[in-house]
C-alpha cells in the first residue's frame, strides 16, 4: 500500500459515506485562492469530527488552529441552533478567509474567530467548553492540552490532530514540533482528570493520527 491506495480509499469513503458538499468545496476552494496551505483536515476525518461533537452532545466548542476554516465549518454542524463555536487563529488573513467562509456557511452567528496566539488568547477564554479541537502549531500541544483540560468539565471531549506526522512523532533530533507533541502525549499521560488514546490514519494528508481524549472529573 502506498500513498496513492490511501488517497483512492479516502475518495471512495468520501463517495460513499459524504456525498457532493458545495459549502466544503467553496471552503476549499477559497483557502487555495487565498494561497493559504492545504492542511486542512481531509473529508472522513473532518465528519468524523462532526461525529464526535455530536455524540459528545456538544453545545460550546472550542477550536486551536483555524486556518480557512474548514474544519471549522464541520464543527460548527454538530452544533444546536443554541450552540456556539470558538476558533483561534493565529494570522489575521487565515482568520480573514475562515470568517469569509463561515459566513457564506450560515454560521456567522454562531462561530467566533479570534485572531492571535492562541497562549495569549485562552487565559482570556470562560469555559467550560464540551468539545476541544486542538490543531495549531505542534510546539504549543503541551500549553494547549494544559488549557484545554482548564476549560473542560467533566465529560468534555478532546481532540488533537497530527499526534503521528508520518510517524516524524518518534524523531530523536529535537525539532520543536517532534518535542511539542512528545511532551504533549506525556501531559496527556501524566493528566489523572483524561482518559485518552491515539489512533495512526492514513488517507490523502498521508500518514498521521489523532489523538482522542475525554475528562472525567
Ligand atoms: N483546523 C484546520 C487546520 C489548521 S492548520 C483545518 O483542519 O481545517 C494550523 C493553523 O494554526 C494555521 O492556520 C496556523 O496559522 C495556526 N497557528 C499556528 N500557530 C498558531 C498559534 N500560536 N496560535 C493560533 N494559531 C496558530
Ligand atoms: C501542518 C499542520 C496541520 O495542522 C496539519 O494537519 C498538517 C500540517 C503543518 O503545520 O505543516
Ligand atoms: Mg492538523
Amino acid at each position: 500500500m502506498n500513498f496513492d491506495s490511501w488517497t483512492a480509499v479516502d475518495h471512495f469513503i468520501a463517495d460513499a459515506l459524504l456525498g457532493p458538499d458545495k459549502v466544503l468545496d467553496e471552503v476549499l476552494a477559497e483557502s487555495e485562492a487565498a494561497g493559504l496551505p492545504p492542511i486542512a483536515v481531509a473529508p472522513p476525518q473532518g465528519k468524523m469530527l462532526m461525529l464526535l461533537a455530536q455524540i459528545a452532545g456538544a453545545r460550546r466548542i472550542l477550536e486551536v488552529g483555524t486556518l480557512g476554516g474548514y474544519s471549522t465549518v464541520w464543527l460548527a454542524r454538530a452544533l444546536p441552533p443554541n450552540g456556539e463555536l470558538v476558533s483561534l487563529e493565529y494570522a489575521p488573513r487565515h482568520a480573514e478567509v475562515a470568517r469569509r467562509n463561515l459566513a457564506r456557511a450560515g454560521f456567522a452567528d454562531r462561530v467566533e474567530v479570534k485572531v492571535g496566539a492562541a497562549i495569549d488568547i485562552l487565559p482570556t477564554l470562560t469555559g467550560p467548553f464540551d468539545f476541544i479541537f486542538l490543531d495549531a502549531d505542534k510546539a504549543g500541544y503541551p500549553a494547549y492540552f494544559e488549557w484545554a483540560v482548564k476549560l473542560a468539565r467533566p465529560g468534555t471531549v478532546i481532540v488533537a490532530d497530527n499526534v503521528v506526522r508520518e510517524g516524524r512523532v518518534l524523531d530523536p533530533s529535537g525539532e520543536p514540533n517532534a518535542v511539542g507533541v512528545r511532551r504533549f502525549y506525556d501531559l496527556v499521560a501524566a493528566e489523572p482528570r483524561v482518559t485518552a488514546t491515539a489512533i495512526q490514519t492514513v488517507g490523502l494528508k498521508g500518514w498521521d493520527g489523532f489523538c482522542l481524549a475525554r475528562v472525567e472529573r
